[in-house]
């Protein structure tokens, strides 16, 4: 096979399609929740290359679309078969492709009909991939994420390395899943959301049943003070405020199987034998955070023994630990929460649109300003639910769509004020510096912590994102998860490289201490030592305040 001996295949098709994000134009919706838009005619979507433009993606990246079904209708993926070229073959056709059947991310078994797949070639930086897509029909109860026209496909590359490469640690940091909203639109009536776990409800993952069986006979010697108060699974027929949803059980059960088919079945990260000291688990305080770590651990380990678990507490969403004392962190967030005051005040739409939303809810927009609205109708919205009415009217996709306009204004000038960078760079120093202290430890041939699970939110990820200059990454979704890998050179012992995934995407070459590496070097990963240097030193000097550590330049006076 003319790549065997090259970048081997290593496209970890079990992982393949990570999950289809939903592109309705709020994609932080979970997949799955679009529902079969039903029809058996025979058809199918195929599958089509992003046009390759100036900005292609680095190694690793992929995106399909999906086009050309013969009606709206939503289809399944039934199998998908890959095969990667590498430079030298390129545009050669081999016979050999890895085939995945009915990936299992997908749930329930399909007779999806193969119908003349349609073959499409695929450039993601040096390497090519061809990909077939093959879909089939919806079935009637069929549950999972479901492709339909021009729907965006994001499959993983999580695990993927030429063979020379062995992985030596995985260190994965995810949002909690789907949950109920923080706050009530104010005065009006709680939406009713059902937060217990139930095997006919969607959507649905065949662990959920064994999922909820085996966290309720959990014994509370797991976990650390006061983790232990908290229930391990969602289960109140009225969400509770912020309560885990089915659906964000689902994702973190999809979440851990996906990493368990490319990190312990192909690449045996954890030995036969393992027990406690090879994972590191970490969450905050909250039951949404516990439960979804829970959830991913139990899609991800071959045997979820209890004895085996033992989760830390993080009683700051910045997992700062003993580093938490900041005051120019404090100030750059006091500026930049300034700044999105100012930009909200020069919004006349974004205020009208309050204010009428008030006037229909009868409160003040100052107050319904206060509740976050928009929390609360993205719930609504990707649960189908409707917006609440009253005699004064109802609250509408047109409300929705101003605020969230004035979110992604508000990120792009978050972007360029640069205000949250500084921010950013002091938050997430602690808990990259205590990564880099596990991955360094890990390089040395400890046989520890070889697994490191931090459950968390928004407000962890999106620092971390940022700090690591992934400009264009999304805000993240529910049950987003950004993973950092470790690997050893075989042929160079002594060399360690990483990679960095978001949401299955390769974003290695996209953070500032690695842009652009892949130009010079053909290792398709990161060196270590760059990633080192950045953490311990330029992130400081990215504050460009002189300083070249964290102390210093957290006691530094602000600019
Ligand atoms: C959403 O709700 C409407 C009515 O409330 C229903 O007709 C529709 O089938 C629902 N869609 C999905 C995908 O469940
Ligand atoms: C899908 O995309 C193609 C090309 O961008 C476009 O021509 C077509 O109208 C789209 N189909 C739908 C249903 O939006
Ligand atoms: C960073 O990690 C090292 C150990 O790896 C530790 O000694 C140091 O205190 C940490 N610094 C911060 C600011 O957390």
């Amino acid at each position: 096979m003319l790549f065997r001996n090259r970048f081997v295949l290593l496209l970890a098709l079990a992982a393949l399609l990570a999950f289809v994000s939903l592109s309705l134009q709020f994609c932080e919706c979970v997949a799955g929740l679009a529902g079969p838009g039903g029809g058996t005619d025979a058809a199918f979507v195929h599958a089509s290359a992003q046009p390759l433009t100036q900005t292609a993606p680095p190694p690793g990246f992929g995106v399909l679309k999906a086009e050309g079904s013969t009606q709206r209708t939503f289809w399944e993926v039934d199998h998908v078969e890959l095969l990667v070229l590498d430079e030298e073959a390129r545009g050669e056709r081999s016979e050999h492709a890895e085939r995945q059947d009915k990936p299992r991310q997908l749930g329930g078994s399909g007779a999806g009909e193969e119908l003349g797949p349609r073959l499409l070639l695929f450039e993601v930086g040096s390497w090519h991939l061809q990909l077939q897509l093959f879909v089939g029909p919806p079935e009637g109860q069929r549950d999972g994420p479901l492709l339909g026209d021009n729907q965006t496909v994001c499959f993983s590359l999580a695990g993927h390395a030429p063979h020379h490469f062995k992985l030596v640690s995985v260190h994965v940091f995810i949002r909690h899943g789907d949950r109920y909203p923080l706050y009530v639109i104010p005065k009006t009536k709680r939406p009713e959301i059902d937060c217990t776990l139930v095997a006919n409800r969607k959507p649905y993952h065949p662990k959920l049943e064994a999922f909820v069986s085996h966290m309720s006979k959990g014994p509370g010697a797991s976990f650390e003070s006061p983790l232990h108060s908290l229930p391990l699974y969602p289960s109140h027929q009225l969400c509770e405020m912020g309560e885990l949803t089915q659906t964000g059980v689902v994702q973190h059960l999809q979440n851990g199987q996906l990493l368990r088919d490319v990190y312990l079945k192909k690449h045996k990260l954890l030995p036969s034998d393992w027990s406690t000291k090879q994972l590191h688990l970490e969450t905050t305080g909250k039951s949404r955070t516990l439960q979804s770590g829970l959830a991913l651990l139990y899609g991800f380990l071959p045997d979820f023994d209890w004895k085996k678990i033992y989760f830390r507490h993080q009683p700051s969403a910045l997992f700062c630990s003993g580093s938490c004392y900041c005051p120019l962190r404090n100030q750059y967030l006091e500026k930049e929460q300034r700044r999105q005051y100012l930009l909200r005040l020069k919004n006349m739409q974004l205020e009208r649109t309050y204010e009428e939303m008030a006037r229909i809810v009868d409160t003040s927009s100052k107050q319904l300003r206060a509740a976050n609205p928009i929390d609360a109708m993205l719930c609504l919205f990707c649960h189908n639910v409707s917006f609440p009415c009253t005699r004064n009217g109802c609250v509408n996709m047109e409300h929705f769509k101003v605020i969230k306009r004035h979110q992604i204004e508000d990120e792009r000038e978050r972007q360029e004020k640069k205000l949250y960078l500084g921010y950013a760079l002091l938050g997430a120093h602690p808990i990259l510096n205590q990564t880099v202290g596990r991955m360094r430890r890990a390089a040395e041939g400890r046989k520890e912590e070889l697994f490191a699970l931090s459950s968390a939110h928004d407000v962890t990820l999106a620092p971390i994102l940022s700090a690591l200059g992934l400009t264009e990454a999304r805000f993240p979704r529910f049950a987003a998860r950004l993973i950092f890998e470790l690997w050893q050179d075989r042929e160079k012992p002594g060399e360690h490289s990483v990679r960095i995934l978001y949401d299955g995407v390769d974003v290695t070459f996209h953070t500032s201490f690695c842009q652009d590496h892949h130009k010079r070097s053909p290792k398709p990963m990161c060196p270590l030592e760059n990633f080192v240097r950045f953490v311990k030193r330029d992130m400081f000097v990215a504050l460009g305040s002189g300083s070249t550590n964290y102390y210093d330049a957290c006691h530094r006076e602000g600019s």
